[in-house]
């Protein structure tokens, strides 16, 4: 198992920073669904701008699930070392580098994965932050800045000499930002290398290929990105598929609402309900896309028939999407996937059309009705049923 410093983890999953997606309440769902480490949104260096809002959510958090790590991103040595200092105290327990990150706004100021340019600098970072604290650093690459300029390597070998404790790389250069074949063979070669833990990361969406990818690239874990969104027991499965040679069954019906809806209540409780409810829509999104990849694999036997008894996810988001209210929203998850018509819920939407002959669209739309009815009894929830009821007519003249 992998050994960052103090932590041993236990699993050989780690998460990846995503921006905008590994928010707490989503990382800590990862770490309950089998991820051995997951790492905060990168939160930037220039610690004068933390006061602001967005940089509040994305500090350490003191009841998130150990080991914390927190990814700092910059390109002034000084600065990162305070930012380092200061994510220690507030409950960082791993420090982990940005220079992965290919976002135009963040290569701007030569931070991220522009940091590859230059490798004197990347030297002075690390070693400025590895001295600033106690704890364990880690760094997150790309392969390097450009096809033509591939340096991970040389990057590597400063990171090992600076004190670096882990070493997680995308395999792709930032001029390719998320185009390509990923190149696991320069994931190979450092890991071949140097001596510190090697995370290897890019395309990785199935246990099968996680197997493939620390095979080929004798790498010590894999970390995944986007193949978490609305999938995040995908790490229990590659974990257990990496341990054991398991393959677990994907969770059924019933799982997958109460994961749901375990996620939409944390969103809820971490920002409160006027943000919670608007970033919900995102990731219930991606919860219906993952259904759908999953079904359509796995339904080659499955009728057209069937297929059309199935209520459409796309019609069913068009009406997620306009819900305001925590109450609603909820109430809304609860109804689509009990009015599915078995395990197989969400089922490829290209064929289905909301021409008033669904049974399940019918249903699921009777049921809203009925909501639209219960809140209006209720004079203190009139603001619900106003949304529900604009939702509602919205949804049925589409
Ligand atoms: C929406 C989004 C936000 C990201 N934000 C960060 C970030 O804050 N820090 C970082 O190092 N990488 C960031 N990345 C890159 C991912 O950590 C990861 O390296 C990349 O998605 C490749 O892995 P995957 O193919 O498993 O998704 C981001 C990627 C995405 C899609």
């Amino acid at each position: 198992m992998l050994q960052i410093g103090p932590y041993r983890l236990d699993s050989l999953v780690v998460l990846a920073p995503m921006a905008g997606v590994t928010d707490l309440p989503f990382r800590q769902l990862c770490r309950k669904q089998g991820a051995g480490l997951v790492v905060s949104e990168m939160i930037t260096s220039d610690t004068r701008l933390w006061k602001t809002r967005k940089s509040q959510y994305r500090m350490a958090n003191s009841h998130e699930i150990e080991p914390r790590s927190v990814q700092i991103a910059g390109s002034d040595p000084v600065m990162m070392a305070q930012a380092a200092i200061a994510s220690v105290e507030n409950g960082a327990q791993i420090v982990d580098i940005n220079m992965g990150c290919p976002a135009k706004k963040v290569c701007k100021k030569a931070a991220g994965s522009a940091l590859m340019k230059d490798e004197k600098l990347v030297a002075e970072i690390l070693q400025s932050v590895v001295n600033a604290v106690d704890i364990p650093v880690t760094l997150k690459t790309r392969t390097g800045w450009a096809l033509d300029q591939r340096n991970a390597v040389t990057i590597a070998k400063i990171a090992e000499d600076c004190g670096i404790q882990a070493l997680a790389i995308h395999g792709r250069t930032r001029a390719c930002a998320f185009r390509g074949e990923v190149e696991y063979d320069t994931i190979a070669d450092v890991k071949s290398r140097i001596g510190i833990p090697v995370i290897a990361n890019g395309d990785i969406d199935s246990p099968q290929k996680a197997l493939e990818v620390i095979k080929y690239t004798n790498a010590d874990a894999i970390m995944i990105g986007r193949a978490a969104q609305g999938r995040p027991w995908i790490c229990k499965e590659i974990d257990q598929y990496l341990l054991n040679g398991v393959i677990v069954a994907p969770p059924k019906k019933e799982q997958v609402k109460k994961i749901l809806l375990e996620h939409l209540h944390a969103l809820y409780e971490f920002y409160d309900e006027f943000m919670g409810v608007k970033i919900a829509r995102k990731h219930v999104s991606w919860y219906l896309q993952s259904q759908t990849t999953y079904e359509i694999s796995q339904s080659e036997e499955k009728s057209t028939m069937g297929r059309q008894n199935a209520l459409s996810p796309k019609v069913f988001r068009q009406f997620f999407n306009k819900l305001e209210h925590a109450e609603l929203q909820t109430q809304a998850i609860n109804d689509y996937f009990d009015q599915s018509p078995d395990d197989n819920l969400i089922l490829d939407n290209s064929t289905i059309v909301n021409t008033g002959n669904n049974t399940s669209t019918n249903t699921f739309i009777e049921t809203q009705k009925k909501i639209i009815n219960e809140t209006s009894k209720n004079t203190d929830n009139a603001h619900l049923r106003d949304a529900a009821v604009k939702n509602h007519q919205e949804v049925i003249a589409a």
